[in-house]
């Protein structure tokens, strides 16, 4: 609890362009949160390197990603917008929970066995060590909830039984957190193949339309998103892309589903597909040109950077140092 708030705490990495679905999905609800959690949002540029990077991209793209979350509309008085390697009590701690973390339990993770296949030449002890730094980030800030994926729950689990095992070693050091499970935003397919989620890392970019993409190109993707040939718009299983196409303008729109059916009642596809592309232009193009301002204000950037990594920081020590005592450092003289 900070200030009476539970603690929420989530992290995205900074490679691939985000998209629509990443915002509609997530990013765009996390925007009311604040009212109901105390909110961490960071940056995970450490967890970036367990695959190689260009350095001058990873650090443009974090800053991207961080400027994003602020024209996305995350107040960064209310939520702690920072990056991971700005707060070192993440490695830290990280190390310490390693050496509570069982070989056998990191083999089993779906996601490692996922990586160590797609970059077989790059099996490094940090993919492998990945999800205790994941753990390192929630427990340092005692988070109660953390909003994830699907494709993160394991590693939430294993987070959860890294927590538990520290604290009936210690006592109760750790806050055992749980998945958000609130308003869940639109799942967003591909526009390509519908029954895949849109995703950042799509070979075909059609597929997805990212934040950064401009008017042309969102009209020209959403026009030539996949269908069908039943040629009349129901909001069914049995039409994924329409299903998709209406999603996307629902969440675009602020209607419900059912309304937009009743709009394009009697109408066909090459009336809704433009209809959606204006939809989305209208929601990420205010989006695209508050991005553009942010950025061009280093100075205000910079000091978002500064203050919320102070602020970070402070409560990293704060778990931290409770920790290092816990499992027997030495006190520090002051
Ligand atoms: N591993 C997460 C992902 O790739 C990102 C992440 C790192 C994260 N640390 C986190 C998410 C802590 C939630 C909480 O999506």
């Amino acid at each position: 609890m900070i200030d009476g708030k539970k603690v929420l705490f989530s992290g995205m990495q900074a490679t691939g362009n985000l998209t629509l679905g990443n915002y509609l999905g997530a990013l765009k609800n996390w925007i009311t949160l604040s009212d109901e959690y105390e909110c961490f949002y960071s940056v995970v540029d450490m967890h970036s390197i367990t695959v190689r990077q260009d350095p001058a991209t990873l650090r443009k793209r974090a800053r991207n990603l961080l400027t994003l979350y602020i024209a996305a509309g995350l107040d960064p008085e209310k939520n702690c917008i920072y990056y991971q390697s700005h707060v070192s009590g993440h490695a830290e701690l990280a190390w310490i929970l390693n050496c509570f973390t069982y070989m056998g339990e990191l083999n089993r993770m779906t996601q490692f066995k996922d990586k160590s296949a797609k970059h077989a030449d790059n099996i490094n002890a940090g993919l492998f060590t990945y999800p205790v730094l994941m753990a390192a980030d929630i427990l340092l800030y005692q988070a109660d909830v953390v909003p994830v994926g699907i494709d993160q729950m394991q590693h939430l689990e294993l987070t959860r039984n890294i927590a538990e095992r520290f604290n009936n070693i210690y006592g109760d050091v750790f806050t055992v957190p749980e998945a958000y499970i609130g308003k869940v935003g639109a799942k967003i397919m591909s526009l390509q193949e519908p029954s895949k989620k849109m995703s950042k890392s799509d070979e075909n970019p059609n597929g997805s339309i990212y934040l950064m993409d401009d008017p042309d190109t969102i009209m020209r993707k959403c026009k030539r998103a996949v269908t069908d040939s039943e040629g009349c718009i129901r909001y069914s299983d049995e039409q994924p892309g329409i299903k998709n196409l209406l999603d996307i303008y629902s969440a675009c729109t602020g209607k419900t589903p059912a309304e937009a059916v009743k709009e394009f009642e009697g109408k066909g596809y090459g009336e809704l597909k433009p209809a959606v592309g204006e939809a989305v232009i209208s929601v990420l193009k205010p989006l695209q040109d508050e991005f553009e301002r942010l950025s061009k204000d280093k100075a205000y950037i910079d000091s978002i950077i500064k203050e919320n990594a102070d602020k970070a920081n402070y409560y990293a020590t704060k778990t931290l140092r409770k920790v290092q005592r816990k499992v027997g450092f030495p006190d520090r003289i002051r």
